[in-house]
């Protein structure tokens, strides 16, 4: 089965109603390809407005969901929340609320099992900081990773995983497509050890990390590269270019 081109933008937290309205009606009124999946993850109180103003092809993602039912946890959202917003994604995990709000591979696992048991599709980051690259531990990171998130989940069909590496996220410094494409094939044969066949071939990795117009056609063209999780470029009108990156 091929997989779907995904193309997901991650506004983190950038953007005013207005902006993300604008956002929206742009996405709405672009010659999008059809045969890319495009999902949209804007600040949480935006939520609600950018499912609002997209068209239905176009899918919404929190940036962060909790694993619990509803119920008295302050300042969290739960997944039959984000279901009853018509919000049917969740990024988890990605580095920024794993170095900066603490978030460890266990708490990571334990949400996304939760999201994908309660019918929320999940974009599952991970990645490795420049010192563990250069430290010649990337592909070994990444698998501890990967780990700590089986020991949770079971069923895969309903995530997705992004390869942001740290030291390209917010930097301009892309990784190449040799880069890139090389740990991407790790996770899949990862997959294929781990978990099945199945997985290997339908689970969908993204790349992540400076991701523009410019860098996209490249990197699309590898074979274990199905999409992109785009931060800066994504709250821009360039962000077309990236969905029609195969056209
Ligand atoms: P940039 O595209 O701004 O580097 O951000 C990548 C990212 O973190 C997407 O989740």
């Amino acid at each position: 089965m091929a997989r779907k081109t995904l193309v997901a933008a991650n506004h983190k937290m950038n953007g005013t109603l207005q902006s993300v309205k604008e956002i929206c009606q742009n996405l709405n009124n672009a010659q999008l390809d059809p045969n890319v999946e495009t999902v949209v993850a804007p600040p949480a109180i935006y939520l609600l407005a950018a499912r609002e103003t997209l068209k239905k092809e176009i899918a919404v993602a929190a940036q962060n969901v909790f694993d619990k039912p509803n119920g008295a946890f302050t300042g969290e959202t739960s997944a039959h929340q984000l279901k009853d917003a018509s919000v049917d994604w969740a990024i988890l995990g990605h580095s920024e609320r794993r170095t900066i709000l603490g978030e460890t591979d266990e708490t990571v696992a334990s949400k996304t099992k939760y999201a994908t048991d309660n019918g929320i599709s999940v974009i599952w980051c991970c990645g490795e900081s420049l010192e563990q690259r250069e430290a010649g531990k990337t592909l070994e990171v990444i698998a501890a990773q990967l780990a700590a998130l089986k020991k949770e989940v079971s069923d895969w069909s309903k995530i997705v995983i992004a390869y942001e590496p740290i030291w390209a996220i917010g930097t301009g410094k892309v990784a190449t497509k040799e880069q890139a494409q090389e740990v991407h094939a790790s996770i899949r044969k990862w997959l294929k050890d781990n978990v099945s066949q199945q997985a290997s071939d339908e689970t969908r990795i993204l790349y992540g990390g400076s991701v523009s117009e410019k860098n996209c056609k490249e990197l699309a063209q590898e074979a274990d590269i199905d999409g992109f999780l785009v931060g800066g470029a994504s709250l821009k009108p360039a962000f077309v270019d990236i969905i029609n990156c195969k056209k």
